[in-house]
């Protein structure tokens, strides 16, 4: 694969050497918004929502959606491209809830997931109408019970099952082993017991069963094993069930290495999974809500750096620093995640060093790219990484008390600023004062 293909589709290098993203210079975008500075291109966004809409109308023959999973990354702006585009939408706080409200995203097409959705978030739901609560745990169950209850209502929920998965991805990413904190296990006693409990409840609708088996995942058919475990307790529970969510979870790559799973190879292979189940059982297929968050957003996303301080150790590294890193993306420090780099500004020259990427922050284990080949650098070079649209933004904090970077929506012949940059009165803000003696 060449790099370009990591960035969003139609990047290309000019005839200057500069890297052009979505019609516009890098260069350009970085002398007018500043860096560092995160980009996310429109009509990669909205192609990949429409592949991952049509792979599944092609390769399944019930009725299917497709929701945004917004942890991935949420903006306003972006919720409402996700609405345009069709596209149901899965929170996991009150404040990705609050968010999608606030785009004017229909609450009916929202569904909730979490492990420990507090009091006020389930009455924020509750309040908006959202589509489906995901029941994670028997106290949230008792906690709907009664909130459900006294408000006279009668919500739509599904249940959050553990398939019980190991899945080949990084620890942290798995979401589906039977050591994980989230949802039922498939075949332990408080799945019966809280489907038991749903069989004539008179506030709380059994509508789905939803697994996700953790994400990154390349091998699908853990994905389709997962959807087909979900089939099969839906027979034991001994009638249809309306709707199933497989979750999530698809891999992308992140340097020319990586191997490239298409979203139709997926679904193709998720779909047959659920058709098969449903027949060996004898039960009508469920409409099905696919829940991709990294795979649908990722290649939109480009983050752009200046190059700063250098330092050599001979025979050892060659450390150039960028004016971001792991306060604005932690995944190479959280997961080792690794990622490709290209120079912006001189995009045709051979990579001529091997370079280490390294952050601005006080960490050493703060390094965006390790052992990179690229031009030489210079103080003022401008360095683009690609496959930063999922799980940057959202997990980016202020640590060294540096401000979180803007965010440009780029489309064709025109780039709209969505998130201003903080500043630093930003980051004092909410700091009260205090008479001290
Ligand atoms: C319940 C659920 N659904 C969907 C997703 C999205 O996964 P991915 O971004 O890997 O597609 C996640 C992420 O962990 C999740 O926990």
């Amino acid at each position: 694969m060449h790099i370009l293909e990591l960035f969003p589709a139609g990047t290309r290098v000019d005839e200057r050497g500069d890297l052009i993203l979505g019609g516009h210079r890098a260069g350009a975008l970085a002398a007018e918004y500043g860096t560092p500075l995160y980009v996310f291109d429109e009509p990669t966004l909205s192609a990949r929502c429409r592949a991952y809409r049509d792979a599944w109308a092609q390769a399944y023959p019930g009725s299917s959606r497709v929701a945004y999973a917004g942890k991935a990354y949420l903006n306003v702006v972006l919720a409402q491209i996700i609405h345009r585009e069709g596209l149901d939408l899965d929170v996991v706080s009150g404040g990705e809830l609050f968010l999608a409200l606030q785009a004017g995203f229909p609450p009916e097409r929202i569904h909730f997931h979490g492990n420990n959705k507090s009091a006020a978030e389930l009455a924020l739901a509750l309040d908006a109408g959202v589509g489906r609560l995901v029941v994670d745990n028997l106290d949230e169950l008792r906690q709907l019970d009664q909130m459900t209850a006294a408000r006279g209502e009668r919500v739509g929920v599904w249940i959050r099952v553990s398939p019980g998965m190991d899945a080949h991805t990084h620890a942290y990413n798995q979401t589906g082993a039977v050591d994980s904190k989230f949802g039922f296990l498939w075949n332990g006693p408080a799945l019966r017991e809280v489907l038991g409990r749903l069989q004539a409840h008179p506030h709380l609708r059994l509508v789905g069963l939803h697994a996700h088996v953790g994400s990154q995942i390349w091998d699908l058919s853990l994905l389709a094993e997962s959807a087909g475990r979900l089939v099969d307790l839906a027979a034991d529970l001994g009638r249809p069930i309306e709707e199933l969510s497989p979750g999530g979870g698809l891999a992308v790559p992140y340097t020319t290495d990586d191997p490239v799973v298409p979203v139709s190879a997926c679904a193709d292979r998720v779909a047959a999974a659920i058709v098969e189940r449903c027949r060996r059982h004898r039960l009508p297929l469920p409409r099905v809500v696919v829940e991709p968050g990294r795979s649908l957003i990722a290649q939109a996303g480009v983050a752009l750096y200046a190059v700063g301080a250098r330092k050599s150790i001979p025979g050892t590294r060659e450390y150039v620093s960028l004016d971001g890193g792991m306060a604005d993306n932690i995944r190479p420090a959280l997961y080792n995640a690794r990622y490709s780099a290209l120079l912006a500004n001189q995009a045709d020259r051979p990579g001529a060093q091997v370079v280490t990427l390294a952050g601005r922050f006080c960490e050493s284990g703060d390094v965006l790219v390790r052992d990179v080949a690229l031009p030489p650098l210079e103080p003022g070079d401008l360095v683009a990484i690609p496959m930063v649209g999922a799980y940057c933004l959202p997990l980016a904090s202020n640590y060294n008390l540096v401000p979180r970077p803007a965010v440009v929506l780029l489309r064709p012949g025109r780039t709209d600023l969505i998130q201003r940059r903080e500043t630093w009165q930003d980051l004092i803000n909410r700091d009260q004062p205090v008479a001290l003696s």
